[in-house]
C-alpha cells in the first residue's frame, strides 16, 4: 500500500473520486441581445435570481484575489456590501494580507462562484479605499459583536492561542458594553473594486457555455466580446 492509498483508506467511508463528478448543464444561454447596458445592471439581474430563484446561500460571497508586488497571488472570500456603477465594496481590515497586497497593487479579482445556477462572474478590477464617512455608516450598521470582531482581530497576523483572541474580546466587551457606541476602528473599513472588465459565465450541455466579457473603453462605455468555453 502507497502513501497515498493509506490516506484514502483510513477512513471508513470512501473519499468521493471528483475525475467522475459531472453535472448536466442548462439548455438555455446568455445571448449577446440579452445583456443589460452595463455590467453593474446585469450583476443586479443575475445577483438578484441568484438570492431569488437560485435560492443560494450567500450569493454575495466572493472569491477576492489579489496579488504582492513579487506578483504572488493570493485569494480569500469576502462578502459583497453594496454595488453601483462606481463599483463593488467589501470591506476588512486594513492592515490584513488582502489590504497590504492591495497598497502594493491595486489590480484585484473577484469571482462570485453561483455553482448551483452554473454560472460564474469574475470581476477584474482596481481597488481603492472607501471615503471613512462611507465607512463609518456601515460600521454602525454592523451588530455591536461585530463591531468589537473588528477590534479584537489584527487580522492575518499570527497569534498564539485562541485564547487571546477570546480575551481582547472580553476586553473590549467590558468597555462597550451592548448599547454604547463602539467607534469605527481606524485600521478597518472598505474597498470598492472599479471594474475594468466583467464576465459572466453561463454553463450549457456539452460544454458550450457561454462566456459574455463587457470591457470598459476609454471613455468609460463598454463594449461586449464572447469568449470561447
Ligand atoms: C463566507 C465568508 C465570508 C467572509 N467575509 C469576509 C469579509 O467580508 N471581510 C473579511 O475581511 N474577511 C471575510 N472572510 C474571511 C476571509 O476569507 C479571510 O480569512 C480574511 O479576510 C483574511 O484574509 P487575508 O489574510 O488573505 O487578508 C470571510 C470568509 C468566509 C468563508
Amino acid at each position: 500500500m502507497t502513501e497515498h492509498d493509506a490516506v484514502f483508506t483510513a477512513h471508513p467511508d470512501p473519499v468521493p473520486d471528483p475525475s467522475v463528478m459531472r453535472e448536466h448543464y442548462r439548455e438555455e444561454g446568455l445571448a449577446e441581445a440579452d445583456l443589460a447596458a452595463t455590467p453593474v445592471q446585469q450583476f443586479a439581474r443575475w445577483f438578484r435570481q441568484a438570492a431569488t430563484e437560485g435560492r443560494l446561500y450567500e450569493p454575495n460571497a466572493m472569491v477576492v484575489s489579489t496579488a504582492d508586488a513579487e506578483g504572488r497571488p493570493s485569494s480569500r472570500t469576502v462578502l459583497l456590501k453594496q454595488f453601483d456603477e462606481r463599483g463593488f465594496v467589501f470591506y476588512t481590515n486594513y492592515g490584513s494580507r488582502k489590504a497590504r497586497d492591495l497598497a502594493q497593487n491595486p489590480y484585484v479579482s473577484l469571482l462570485f462562484p453561483w455553482y448551483p445556477m452554473a454560472r460564474q462572474v469574475i470581476v477584474s478590477g482596481v481597488a481603492r479605499r472607501t471615503g471613512r464617512e462611507e465607512t463609518a455608516a456601515y460600521f454602525r450598521s454592523r451588530p455591536h459583536g461585530s463591531q468589537l470582531g473588528a477590534w479584537a482581530s489584527t487580522q492575518s497576523s499570527v497569534i498564539a492561542a485562541r485564547s487571546e483572541l477570546d480575551a481582547a474580546y472580553a476586553e473590549l466587551e467590558a468597555r462597550y458594553p451592548e448599547g454604547e457606541q463602539v467607534p469605527v476602528p481606524p485600521h478597518w473599513g472598505g474597498f470598492r473594486v472599479a471594474p475594468q472588465s466583467v464576465e459572466f459565465w453561463q454553463g450549457r450541455d456539452n460544454r458550450l457555455h457561454d462566456r459574455l466579457r463587457y470591457v470598459a473603453r476609454p471613455d468609460g462605455s463598454w463594449r461586449v466580446e464572447r469568449l470561447s468555453p
